[in-house]
């Protein structure tokens, strides 16, 4: 076995070879003219001249050995369904939804829009846009109708692929008429709508643009859809994530480079094998659901489970279970869903037969050591902590057994990964951080990795002025993660330098949040800071100045304003953002030159000190804040 500092150094010093080497594990219908082009920073063309298509590496190349092995299987705890597609299968309804999205009029490089709840009519969807060289744009199905219409507005499908309700803890959650309402905001106005009756809540169809799923997939039983051959830098997705700004970014990922990174990260980091069976948690609305549940497994020839439902119903055992049935090699999923597993009776760990696991990768948010301690005792597997973003696509920092085995340390997700070059820099200094110990942010020098986002979708400029333009002097890319290294090169990361908090694993920018609060009639200002939690590891909170005193005069009154602040989120940008408190302030602390005191307000919430405070304007504000959350 060689060594992984000997494999992360091949990565960048003879990087070309080295990713030459790893394309071999996806098919080519054509192979690459160039490796790598950096001609051009800090955009990176992967492959170039090369022509592939993900469809075909995650579902049509495994025909020929597998095509009678499970491919996609669909539990819904909810619908109490489960269905396994065998490859063939998944093949053939591939093959449907393509066709009927060629119907619909679509076109290599057209957009596609999936608002889906967690059903195997999604992983379909998804994976017939790549095969006709269409682009995916997935939305978290828990995001209401002004999130979905910005989306809409910015990706401007031409298709939108939805269902009448998904459904959590037994509740129907209806989408379509979320759906409805996102098309009436948004200035573009999709062609078609394609629908999937779960017969779970009535829809009221508009004529001449809605299409039912069912019937239009009896007209295509046997329609063959051959994949289409894209460059290998031809977008495959887009896919929304927050940052700084209320404007949330369309990441834009490529064919070749992502089906290479992805098909690496399973040999390499996941160690999934063909003919196995891989459980990753997550949503397909978020990157570890493309990149995890869809692209991954398939491309290395596992079968996947598409799960919708809680881990807790009907009993902590669920998941459990599906281990056992499904001899579950390689699991993913995210601390807070083992926190919540955590307070739980333990019994429902030991009620199923485990041994078929071989490891549980989290990521998404830190893992806090007695959670990390907890599992990795129930289990009696590694607990692989991993650290990535959307934009990345696959892990940053990790562990790669698969090259060498290495040791987890309890708070670190590990090490940079090959083919990532990473720094630490001092924010104020803009000097590299060297010594053990030392706090900086987390950096990475280009050019970046294949699977890496290749640029913001439609937005070059901001591409390049949100990412690599934070260290003035050094186009390097910025993670806006805080994190310091110890003495063996292992990361551990302490929080976001910008304003995205994280929310159960769920990356959500304040600056959204604050604006759907502000178009409350009532609100004069608003400041949402992301505050620590034991569960969730951290809940939004939000601090707000009404504009007429009055309608705050009393308790009753402040809890009914509360509660009618919390609905504006949940109806524009869905319940995952709703805000755990809204509490009134008559002022908010900012700084002489009008700036928000954010990482003050969030330092008292949490009962910190506030830190460096000479430059506020008045101090009284603070106070107000702090009277509510006296320290410890
Ligand atoms: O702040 C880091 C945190 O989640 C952010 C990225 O979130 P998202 O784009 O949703 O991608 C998640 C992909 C797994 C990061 O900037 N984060 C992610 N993983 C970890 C983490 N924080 C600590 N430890 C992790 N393992």
């Amino acid at each position: 076995m060689a060594s992984f500092a000997d494999f992360h150094a091949r990565s960048l010093n003879d990087r070309d070879a080295f990713w030459a080497e790893q394309a071999q594990l996806i098919d080519w219908q054509t192979p690459p003219q160039e490796i790598c082009d950096h001609s051009n920073p800090p955009f990176t063309r992967w492959f170039a001249g090369g022509t592939t298509n993900l469809c075909h590496n995650a579902v049509d190349r495994h025909l020929k050995d597998r095509a009678d092995q499970a491919a996609l299987i669909f539990v819904s705890t909810e619908t109490n369904q489960e269905v396994t597609y065998t490859f063939r299968q998944l093949h053939a309804e591939v093959q449907r939804v393509a066709a009927m999205l060629l119907e619909l009029g679509i076109k290599k490089g057209d957009r596609v829009l999936i608002y889906m709840p967690m059903i195997a009519e999604a992983a379909f969807a998804m994976l017939a846009c790549t095969r006709i060289g269409a682009l995916h744009s997935v939305v978290f199905g828990g995001f209401a109708s002004g999130s979905l219409a910005s989306r809409i507005d910015n990706a401007t499908p031409t298709v939108v692929i939805s269902a009448d309700a998904g459904s959590r803890s037994g509740k129907v959650v209806p989408y379509k008429p979320l759906l409805d309402e996102a098309i009436t905001l948004a200035k573009h106005k999709p062609s078609a709508v394609l629908l999937v009756d779960r017969g779970l809540s009535a829809m009221n169809l508009v004529e001449g643009r809605d299409h039912l799923y069912g019937p239009l997939r009896d007209k295509h039983l046997n329609t063959e859809v051959p994949c289409e051959w894209v460059d290998a830098t031809h977008p495959s997705y887009t896919l929304y994530t927050s940052g700084t700004t209320g404007k949330p970014k369309g990441v834009q990922r490529d064919t070749g480079g992502y089906a290479v990174a992805l098909a690496a990260s399973m040999k390499h980091i996941f160690q999934g094998n063909p003919g196995e069976t891989y459980f990753s948690t997550s949503d397909i609305g978020w990157v570890v659901g493309h990149s995890y549940i869809i692209y991954g497994p398939l491309i290395a020839g596992m079968a996947t489970i598409m799960y919708e439902g809680l881990p807790t119903r009907p009993d902590a055992g669920v998941w459990w279970n599906l281990v056992e049935k499904y001899k579950v090699t390689v699991m993913f999923s995210a601390p807070t869903a083992v926190r919540v597993l955590k307070k739980q009776d333990p019994a429902f760990l030991k009620k199923y037969d485990l041994s078929s696991l071989r490891a549980l990768f989290l990521a998404g948010e830190p893992l806090d050591e007695p959670t990390a301690e907890w599992i990795s005792e129930a289990l009696g597997v590694p607990i692989i902590d991993n650290y990535w973003q959307t934009e990345s696509g696959w892990p940053i920092l990790t562990i790669a057994n698969g090259i060498e085995k290495a040791p987890s340390k309890f708070g670190s997700p590990g090490i940079p990964m090959y083919g990532y070059n990473v720094k630490l820099i001092n924010e104020n200094t803009n000097e590299e951080m060297t010594e053990p110990g030392e706090k900086g942010v987390v950096v990475i020098e280009g050019p970046m990795p294949p699977g890496f986002m290749q640029t913001v979708w439609q937005d070059d400029k901001r591409f390049v002025d949100t990412y690599w333009s934070s260290i003035p002097g050094r186009m390097v890319y910025s993670t806006f993660d805080w994190a310091t290294r110890d003495k063996d090169g292992y990361f551990f990361i302490l929080g976001r330098t910008d304003d995205v908090i994280n929310v159960a694993g769920h990356r959500l920018g304040t600056r959204e949040i604050e604006e759907s609060i502000s178009s409350h009639p009532n609100v004069a200002e608003v400041a949402v800071v992301g505050v620590a939690d034991q569960l969730k590891g951290q809940v939004a909170m939000a601090f707000v100045i009404i504009k007429d005193p009055s309608k705050v005069a009393d308790d009753a009154a402040k809890l009914t304003l509360e509660g009618e602040i919390m609905k504006v989120v949940d109806s524009q940008l869905g319940a995952v953002a709703r805000p755990s408190r809204v509490r009134f302030v008559t002022a908010l602390p900012k700084t002489r030159s009008g700036k928000l005191l954010r990482r003050a307000i969030q330092a008292v919430c949490e009962q910190r000190d506030a830190g460096d405070l000479t430059t506020i304007e008045d101090p009284m504000a603070l106070k107000q804040i702090q009277d509510m959350f006296p320290p410890a």
